[in-house]
């Protein structure tokens, strides 16, 4: 059951600091083209709403935090990315979870473990990971995708500080007949 009246006196742990609105302008996404690659800077708000927590079989609790992902060419301030999806974080097993969904029908869910370990500067770092290959922490995609833009790795980076957020993402993704690596990256600052 899913406690969301209960929302505020719930320990999210390692995503605590997560919840709230976040902005940068320093994203960089390197993306594939047919004849090489595109980059783009670009600017963006990640919104972590609290959600509560949930117990799956009587026995694993996760507290969860959802977002949504906004991201804006700087060249014509178009939106050229919408992202969605959940943080999680099992205290018991130690594990971190985050399942996103691209409008490109692609979703994965990835997961990592974090052992407690806080930065020198108090800023938490977490390391999720998916593959197509991995039973557990998959990527689900549509038939065309799967033919013709196969997403085959993903791998996400986040360092969480009091007022600052800094992600690196690597998508593994074949493409044009080429393994391509699709990157990105941005630094925010909590509104
Ligand atoms: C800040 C995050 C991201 C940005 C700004 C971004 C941006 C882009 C751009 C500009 C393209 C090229 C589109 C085109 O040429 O029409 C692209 C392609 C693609 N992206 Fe992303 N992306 C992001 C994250 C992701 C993530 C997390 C995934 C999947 C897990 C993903 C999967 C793909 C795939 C499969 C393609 C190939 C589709 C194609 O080019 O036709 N992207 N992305």
């Amino acid at each position: 059951m899913i406690l969301i009246d209960q929302a505020i006196t719930i320990d999210y742990g390692p995503l605590a600091g997560l919840i709230g609105t976040w902005r940068g302008d320093k994203g960089i996404d390197i993306a594939p083209e047919p004849d090489g690659k595109e980059i783009n800077p670009f600017y963006e708000t990640i919104t972590f709403s609290a959600v509560g927590d949930v117990t799956n079989a009587e026995t694993q609790v996760l507290v969860v935090i959802h977002y949504r992902q906004i991201v804006q060419r700087k060249s014509n301030d178009k939106v050229f990315h919408d992202e969605t999806g959940y943080w999680y974080w099992d205290d018991q097993a130690g594990v971190i979870i985050q399942s996103l969904t691209i409008p490109r029908a692609v979703s994965l869910l990835a997961g990592g473990n974090y052992d407690g370990s806080v930065n020198d500067d108090g800023s938490v770092t977490l390391e999720v990971n998916a593959s197509e290959a991995d039973q557990d922490w998959h990527i689900i995609q549509s038939p065309f995708m799967q033919k013709n833009a196969r997403t085959t790795k993903f791998q996400h980076l986040i360092n969480i500080n009091t007022n600052s957020l800094k992600y690196s993402e690597t998508t593994i993704v074949d493409i044009y007949g080429k393994e391509f690596v699709h990157t990105d990256q941005n630094e925010l600052i909590r509104e």
